[in-house]
């Protein structure tokens, strides 16, 4: 009895039923939740009819004699029909509580015994993974969940779960995601493998109360596609981010660096008026003030080494920006330099003492090799740009 099919399950009941009130015409009478239904009854009867259930004999649902009808609420006899001899009982709205063997007697005597069923109720759930499914619990009776996998070719499924006395019990793999709030069964986190058919059985009525079809959706290819072109996209918007980074960050540095060359020139300039004037007081008032002289002085120096400094700035020396930003004269400054401290410490004797003497006989030679050097980009601004090429590709330069 625990897993037979609904038909056999009838068959055994049919049988059952005759076996033990033989005497009886037996009809089953199905109908939708709901739904009002007739029970038929065709027996002539000129005194007492009385409607009851088989289980409940006491109550009487509905009553006839000669003179009228009565009945309880939500059932009704029509007294016409009574006197045709076709006393039916009408349920007017069927609900699980209604289902029942009902009973028709005549002065006491069983004349029709009609089963009310209800039809199974078919939903169709469709759920994402993750999704719970919601089961209703309609019967206060005990009932099973029997799963039957979609892709499962056998005629039964299993019991996956029990519901007695208000209280689930289920199989070890479904107690996790299983619970009971009567009167919902709940199957939380689905996924593909929940795909299939939940059957809810009274098992005390042996009925099929309702069946669940559940699909899980499959997670579709497309949506795989999706992903790799949004994550495709986001690589193309990270790439032209960085580009525009790029591109912003070299803007920048480049207005930085033309800044800083305008500055440089500045500075240039204003060291050659000032060394213009320093020589021009050289001139006409020839070691008048020998201090003044000396702070002179020492400002030139400090303005060869500033000169020296920048020259030797990697982006300073190498920059093509020099020639094409109005021809900065770099190394006319410092052979103009050369030549006015020459002039002044000319004839100067380098003893221990003289500071300035010391220092010009250190510097001097550095000051040549800048000048050596420079001389390579003492030149037209397409030679310059030749030679850079040339130092990164020889072979080019070779023929
Ligand atoms: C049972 O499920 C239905 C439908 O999902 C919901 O509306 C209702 O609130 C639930 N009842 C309880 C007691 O959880
Ligand atoms: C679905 O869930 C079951 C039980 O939780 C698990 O064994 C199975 O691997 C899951 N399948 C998928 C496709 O996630």
């Amino acid at each position: 009895m625990q897993s037979c099919s609904i038909h056999h399950c009838v068959l055994f009941f049919l049988t059952l039923t005759f076996t033990t009130v033989p005497a009886l015409a037996f009809t089953s009478v199905t109908v939708k939740l709901h739904q009002s239904a007739t029970l038929p009854c065709n027996s002539r009867c000129s005194g007492f009819v009385k409607w009851t259930m088989f289980h409940n004999p006491d109550y009487i649902l509905a009553q006839c004699d000669q003179t009228a009808c009565r009945s309880e609420k939500g059932y009704e006899v029509s007294h016409d029909q009574y006197l045709q001899g076709k006393p039916h009982l009408t349920i007017t709205a069927v609900d699980y509580s209604k289902r029942a063997l009902y009973t028709c007697q005549c002065d006491g005597v069983e004349v029709c015994d009609v089963r009310l069923v209800i039809d199974t109720l078919m939903s169709s759930v469709q759920l994402n993974p993750g999704e719970a499914l919601v089961m209703d619990l309609p019967v206060p009776e005990p009932v099973e969940v029997i799963y039957k996998p979609i892709d499962s070719a056998g005629l039964y499924g299993e019991q996956i779960c029990t519901v007695t006395q208000r209280s689930l019990q289920c199989k070890t793999e479904y107690t996790r995601r299983a619970s009971l709030s009567y009167p919902n069964i709940t199957l939380r986190d689905v996924n593909m493998s929940d795909s299939g058919s939940y059957t809810i059985r009274d098992r005390k009525n042996d009925e099929v109360i309702h069946i669940y079809t559940l699909i899980v959706k499959v997670v579709q290819p497309e949506s795989e596609g999706k992903l790799v072109s949004h994550w495709v996209h986001g690589v193309i918007v990270g790439i032209l981010l960085l580009i525009l980074m790029i591109v912003g960050a070299g803007f920048v540095l480049k207005n930085w660096h033309v800044k800083r060359l305008k500055k440089e020139k500045a500075d240039l300039e204003e060291t050659i008026k000032l060394n213009e004037s320093v020589t021009e007081g050289d001139n006409h008032r020839q070691r008048a003030n020998s201090d003044a002289e000396a702070a002179q002085l020492i400002k030139q120096m400090l303005k060869v080494d500033t000169l020296i400094q920048q020259y030797k700035t990697e982006s300073v020396r190498t920059s093509q920006s020099w020639t094409s930003l109005n021809d900065i004269p770099v190394v006319e400054l410092l052979k103009r330099k050369k030549a006015e401290l020459d002039e002044i410490l000319q004839g100067r004797e380098i003893s221990e003492q003289d500071t300035i003497g010391q220092w010009w006989s250190l510097k001097r030679p550095e000051l040549d090799a800048i000048i050596e050097h420079w001389k390579k980009y003492d030149a037209e601004p397409d030679q310059i740009i030749q030679v850079e090429q040339c130092s990164s590709a020889q072979e080019l330069c070779n023929q």
